[in-house]
């Protein structure tokens, strides 16, 4: 009989998780470390990365993912100290005080959410999918989506980048099995990553109004069926499915992580 095991050992693996400092990249970086990858955590906030990196004892590195050059460099630095490249976690995103109705969405706003949400992902998928073609032993992206890209909420800015991300997801998935490289999204539902332990949801059970679009987000946390906020763990744990030999066979799929969100 196999040791399932066997089948979420990374040993061996090295891993590149961006936004990593804090939150669900950090809840990341510590499934995929405790699994025995080497993971190489990278974030804008480069004291924040390296702090994190020190409690895990993993590597860290200053990234801002909107720099296509300085991606290209941070993945072959990456392969290059680390050994190989077999994992990219496409975490790096921002929402916070970027939602708002659409009139009232400036250029910059639209424009600096999208830099960062989806060009910045390109970047990096494109950076280790040539590593990883080149290396020619496979491998593993996964992206960050969000349940917003099915059930908006938040606003026309990050909604769209998360759909966004989904179908960039799908189409890279297609183009790269043949290299056997797996990549999928993860999309996190209500995830606390504020200081602090999440407060209790208490809220009425479950009730569906037949149209999810008039609920608001408050609302729908308020009803979440696990009844209690994502830890980023809960995240890490989703992702090291889709890093490990369990998803051998899984490719371009949308993998929610909500506590029931999407049944809202
Ligand atoms: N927390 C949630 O409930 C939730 C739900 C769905 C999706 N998500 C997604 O999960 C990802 C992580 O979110 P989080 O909640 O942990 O947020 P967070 O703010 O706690 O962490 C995001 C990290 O990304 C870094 N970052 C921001 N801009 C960057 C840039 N230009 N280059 C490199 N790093 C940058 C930040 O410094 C920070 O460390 C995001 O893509 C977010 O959209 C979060």
């Amino acid at each position: 009989m196999t040791d399932v095991a066997q089948w979420i050992d990374l040993s061996g693996k090295v891993a590149h998780v961006t936004g990593g400092a804090k939150g669900i990249g950090a809840g990341i970086a510590t499934a995929l470390s405790m699994a025995g990858a080497k993971v190489m955590i990278s974030d804008i906030n480069e004291g924040g990365a390296q702090d994190t990196a020190q409690q895990l004892g993993c590597s860290a590195m200053g990234l801002d993912v909107t720099d296509s050059t300085a991606v290209q460099k941070a993945l072959e630095t990456t392969r290059d100290q680390l050994g190989s490249l077999d994992i990219l976690v496409n975490n790096a995103g921002v929402y916070q005080g970027y939602g708002g109705n659409v009139g009232d969405i400036d250029d910059d706003t639209w424009r600096t959410l999208w830099s960062i949400n989806v060009d910045g992902l390109f970047y990096c998928c494109r950076a280790a999918a040539s590593i990883m073609v080149e290396q020619g032993s496979g491998g593993r992206i996964i992206n960050i989506s969000s349940t917003q890209a099915v059930t908006p909420g938040v606003g026309v800015t990050y909604d769209g980048s998360k759909a966004a991300v989904a179908q960039i997801t799908k189409a890279l998935a297609l183009e790269l099995a043949p290299h056997k490289i797996n990549v999928n999204a993860l999309a996190p539902g209500p995830t606390w990553v504020q200081d602090g332990a999440a407060p209790e949801i208490t809220g009425t059970p479950p009730n569906w109004t037949g149209n999810p679009l008039s609920d608001t987000v408050a609302d729908r946390i308020a009803r979440l069926p696990a009844g209690h906020w994502g830890d980023p763990i809960e995240q890490g744990k989703a992702a090291l499915f889709l890093a490990s030999d369990l998803s051998s066979f899984v490719t371009g799929i949308y993998l929610p992580c909500d506590g029931g969100w999407l049944t809202l």
